[in-house]
């Protein structure tokens, strides 16, 4: 039998994710709710948006599809998965109450203490005057989090007790992330380099893919605002098979046991943002879903069928399949619009993706763009992710740098230094 299959989001994951599944022999047709210009080229494209989770179902039901793939946070948060199964439905990803994982910081951190998982030290709290008074006798550099989803954005790094007051402010009083920051986590401040960690899930078995190391700064040099990532290569050189097997067992497998004794099992990616302090390895976060740029590095190294891999992970049947990865690397730059992570124009003419993908081992997946009458243009902050794979990390990134020289947009900014850089 040949599948159909539907992935939920419109980025450039998604996009690597319906490259990646449109290679496999199982599957014959690939449905992308809503997708971008790039998707349409591996699947079809399905205008409905990912917070649409009844016309998401009706169209699975319609169109039969065999399997779901959940990209983005929000519906997993809202319970797409939940409302998927109860029609019967498969669908690959965290339920509603495992998926807490990433959509509360406060059930992260409580959850972490419980299962002895490595993470900074921390207080929360709902009451602004309490986080005031704490904030005020803690006379040390801190982090103050919005407990929800906020894009990447709720993290607010304070070197003194005046800064992190100012956090608390705009995160509780002017809620400037809305709901998001009825809560507060306050945080230690850790040093060190960060590693991604992304993990297949089928609620008993967790297999770790190779570590990416995502840039999120939107600068050479680490300068600059955070933004949801500019760049990233997988493997991380310094992240030993030994370390991989460590990490395992202090950060992924209590995660499914302690999911699994709480009577919610977790299937889907883990995805583990790390630290490696000079105290030792760190959580930082949980996130319930592929990682946006780790995806489009990881997924050109990936040998085996995707497809295969999902199925086994909705079974409980993960640890039967063998998962093999190509040697060498994979490096992805992004090339953002003018002014992203800020204010950006969208709608510019994009030229060269076409000759940028002819390079040998490159591979263009579209973040935000679109078609207007046939002309490829930009739709969002970040246009492309450019990933070429290479026998090492240093071929990879000259091919992915040299396939950019064919591309060009108005205004089109991108790192220079991904890779070269001990980074975040
Ligand atoms: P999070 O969304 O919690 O991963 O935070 C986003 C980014 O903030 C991380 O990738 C780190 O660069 C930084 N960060 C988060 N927590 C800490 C911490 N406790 N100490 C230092 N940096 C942190
Ligand atoms: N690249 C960071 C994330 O997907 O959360």
């Amino acid at each position: 039998m040949r599948y159909t299959v539907l992935i939920v989001g419109s980025g450039g994951r998604e996009h690597a994710l319906a490259w990646s599944l449109a290679r496999s022999p199982q599957v014959d047709k690939v449905f992308i709710a809503p997708g971008n210009a790039g998707t349409q080229a591996v699947g079809t494209n399905v205008a409905i948006s990912v917070e649409d989770i009844p016309a998401l179902l009706n169209f699975a039901q319609e169109k039969e599809v065999n399997l779901t793939i959940v990209g983005p946070e929000a519906p997993l948060a809202a319970g797409i998965v939940d409302a998927f199964q109860a029609w019967g439905l498969r669908v690959f990803g965290p339920t509603q109450a495992a998926a807490q994982l990433e959509s509360s910081k406060a059930f992260a951190k409580s959850f972490m203490v419980e299962q002895g998982i490595p993470t900074a030290a921390y207080a929360a709290f709902t009451d602004y005057e309490e986080a005031m008074e704490y904030v005020t006798e803690l006379k040390r550099p801190c982090v103050v989090k919005a407990d929800g989803l906020a894009a990447g954005k709720g993290v607010i790094m304070c070197d003194n007790s005046e800064q992190a007051q100012a956090a608390l402010k705009v995160i509780m009083q002017d809620r400037v992330f809305g709901e998001s920051g009825n809560t507060v986590v306050i945080e230690e401040l850790l040093t060190g380099p960060e590693v991604s960690i992304l993990a297949f899930c089928d609620g008993k078995t967790v297999v770790p893919m190779p570590p990416a190391r995502d840039h999120k700064r939107a600068f050479d040099g680490d300068a600059g605002p955070n933004t949801g990532g500019m760049g990233v290569y997988a493997p991380a050189p310094d992240i030993s098979s030994d370390f991989i097997d460590e990490i395992r067992r202090l950060v992924l497998q209590p995660v499914i046991t302690g999911m699994a004794r709480r009577g919610t099992p977790y299937v889907g990616i883990l995805y583990a943002g790390l630290m490696l302090t000079p105290d030792g390895l760190r959580v930082l976060e949980y996130n319930c879903r592929f990682g946006d740029p780790e995806t489009e590095a990881i997924m050109p190294l990936l040998e085996s069928d995707l497809f295969e891999i999902f199925m086994a992970c909705t079974e409980q049947q993960l640890a039967k399949v063998n998962i093999r990865w190509r040697p060498g690397a994979c490096a992805t730059v992004i090339l953002a619009a003018p002014g992203y992570p800020e204010a950006y124009p969208k709608g510019l003419p994009i030229t060269g993706v076409d000759e940028a993908n002819s390079h040998d081992e490159v591979v263009v997946f579209h973040a935000g763009t679109a078609r207007n009458k046939g002309q490829l243009v930009s739709s969002g902050g970040r246009v492309l992710a450019v990933s070429a794979t290479g026998g090492d990390l240093d071929a990879a990134l000259r091919r992915a740098y040299g396939a950019i020289e064919d591309i060009h947009f108005d205004g089109m900014h991108y790192r220079r230094d991904i890779g070269k850089i001990q980074t975040g």
